[in-house]
């Protein structure tokens, strides 16, 4: 395919903040230290170094959040959709696909395939999330006619069993709040999936439970890494983990 990473990463569509409040709890934290650190130095306490530090500390996860999610995952994205080697006809599953950043891009390069996203659009996972933010998005980005928003849940997903040839999943199965619910979301990956799909799930955390439910499943390859820093929702321990295997022959 001819779009190259950098051109890939650029959008014109508006995606949001995922998980809106974590970065506001995370910059009043650094607020609240900093603001404590000062008081105890204009009071002469020693203690007013630690607390700078824990605040600078929380200043850069807060500002290691917001970039991750206003620029970073664009950019890691856009990186692992070239390196899927695409042909340009496939259809493609982005399950909890939000307002579209992933999926859009997907889209892009798959021009005479098809990219689907599926979602319940819950706000408090990405700041803004509807329908019609992810219908405008793909207006902005110039693939509506071949992007299809589906509203459903990732655990009991509305398609025919084999009918993705990829599918893909960014920071989303991690919302399923039990591990029954997130393992039905694997499940439910590998049914749509054809026989020598592939599933992408990129999530910061779970991601052990995702790479075991994928073996039990009997699929392929099923390989576990840790993505770089542009795709930290904070420090190091929130460190976005990719999972990828491959749906087998038969
Ligand atoms: C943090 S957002 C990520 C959105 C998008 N994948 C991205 O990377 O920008 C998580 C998404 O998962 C969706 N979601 C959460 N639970 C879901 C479920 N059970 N079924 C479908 N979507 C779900 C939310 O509505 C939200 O859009």
């Amino acid at each position: 395919m001819g779009v190259a990473a950098d051109n890939l990463a650029r959008h014109r569509g508006d995606y949001g903040v995922d998980a809106p409040y974590a970065p506001i709890i995370l910059g009043g934290i650094s607020l609240g230290l900093l603001t404590v650190s000062a008081i105890l130095a204009l009071v002469g306490s020693t203690f007013w170094v630690a607390f700078l530090i824990a605040g600078v500390w929380m200043g850069l996860n807060t500002a290691s959040f917001i970039y991750t999610t206003r620029a970073g995952k664009f950019a890691v994205w856009a990186n692992l959709l070239r390196q899927l080697d695409l042909r340009g006809d496939e259809r493609i599953l982005d399950m909890g696909s939000g307002r579209g950043a992933v999926l859009m891009m997907a889209a892009k390069l798959v021009p005479r395939g098809h990219a689907v996203g599926v979602d319940l659009w819950k706000s408090a996972d990405q700041s803004g999330n509807s329908l019609d933010a992810a219908r405008r998005n793909a207006d902005l980005e110039g693939v509506a006619h071949r992007v299809e928003l589906v509203t459903g849940d990732m655990t009991a997903m509305p398609f025919e069993p084999a009918s993705f040839d990829f599918v893909l999943s960014a920071l989303a199965i991690h919302n399923i709040t039990n591990p029954a619910g997130r393992r039905k979301a694997i499940d439910e990956a590998v049914r749509v999936l054809k026989p020598c799909g592939r599933l992408v799930i990129a999530d910061f955390r779970s991601t052990d439970e995702y790479a075991k439910r994928l073996r039990e499943l009997g699929a392929n390859d099923v390989t576990q890494r840790p993505l770089d820093w542009r795709y930290w929702y904070g420090g190091p321990w929130t460190a976005t983990k990719l999972v990828s295997a491959t749906k087998p022959a038969r």
